[in-house]
């Protein structure tokens, strides 16, 4: 398992050496404000006064996607407007203009994914991006359908959730659930253990947690993106996080449990 962490705030990575890194508009904005950031955000705004706020907003993403990318090895999500959620041609527009921007400041576009939620319009624009070579990371990503829309698509990789889908069903039936039946546990494991059983391409990547025994019942899948404060619990715990999340024994299982589960 590839361990991602899902924050703009790019100190509080380091210490955990992820290989990719998440972010979306609320992550991006909850580190804008901290003051270790602000002269970095003044100097970004400096550079580009006049500039229409949409303009300047895309301007911060690409710039704490450069600042990642200094840190994490591998590539970093950015995320396209959610206003443009139902917009296949504005997404596509909004995906190209934010590469632009990497590609202007000499970061190669194998290095970015654009984030793109998973409706049909999204999932739309991320087939012809991907064919432009723009690589897509399809988010907001809650059932088995839209999995299966997005790998037929073609797309490189999809964040289904886990978090947000625990929270509807606390909150509908009042209780809560073990890992092991936690219900996004489950949507995430069904989904993998399909695209592992048929040979999709299409990376599947853990998202929205709220626990760490979340984390470590989605051990084994290809990617998980996690924020700092559970990388941080993960890594307080005694065994090393990478052996928790033993790739083989958990691929095994979760392959094992579509096959019964079917
Ligand atoms: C990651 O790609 C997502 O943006 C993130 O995990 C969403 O988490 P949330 O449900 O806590 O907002």
């Amino acid at each position: 398992t590839t361990v991602v962490a899902d924050t703009g705030d790019f100190n509080a990575m380091r210490t955990y050496a992820p290989r990719d890194a998440t972010t979306n508009p609320s992550l991006i904005l909850k580190a804008v404000q901290k003051p270790e950031y602000r002269s970095l955000v003044e100097e970004t705004v400096a550079a580009h006064r006049g500039e229409p706020i949409d303009a300047l907003c895309d301007r911060l993403l690409v710039r704490f996607g450069r600042e990642i990318l200094s840190i994490v090895p591998g590539r970093v999500s950015t995320e396209v407007d959610a206003r443009l959620s139902f917009d296949t041609e504005g997404t596509i527009d909004k995906a190209r203009a934010l590469i632009a921007l990497y590609e202007a400041a000499g970061v190669p576009r194998e290095r970015v994914l654009v984030k793109i939620a998973a409706t049909w319009e999204g999932i739309r624009a991320a087939e012809r991006l991907e064919n432009e070579d723009i690589r897509c990371n399809l988010t907001l990503l809650f059932s088995f359908p839209q999995a299966v829309a997005c790998a037929d698509a073609g797309v490189t990789l999809i964040s289904p959730f886990v978090g947000r889908i625990l929270d509807w069903y606390r909150k509908r039936d009042g209780v809560d659930f073990a890992p092991e039946e936690d219900p996004g546990v489950l949507s995430v494991r069904r989904i993998y253990g399909y695209f592992k059983r048929f040979g999709y391409q299409t990376e599947v990547m853990g998202a929205s947690f709220r626990s760490t025994g979340q984390v470590l019942a989605l051990a084994g899948c290809d990617l998980l993106t996690i924020s700092p404060e559970l990388l941080e619990q993960l890594r307080a715990s005694e065994a090393p996080v990478e052996r928790k999340l033993d790739p083989d024994r958990a691929r095994a299982q979760a392959v094992e449990r579509e096959r019964f589960d079917e």
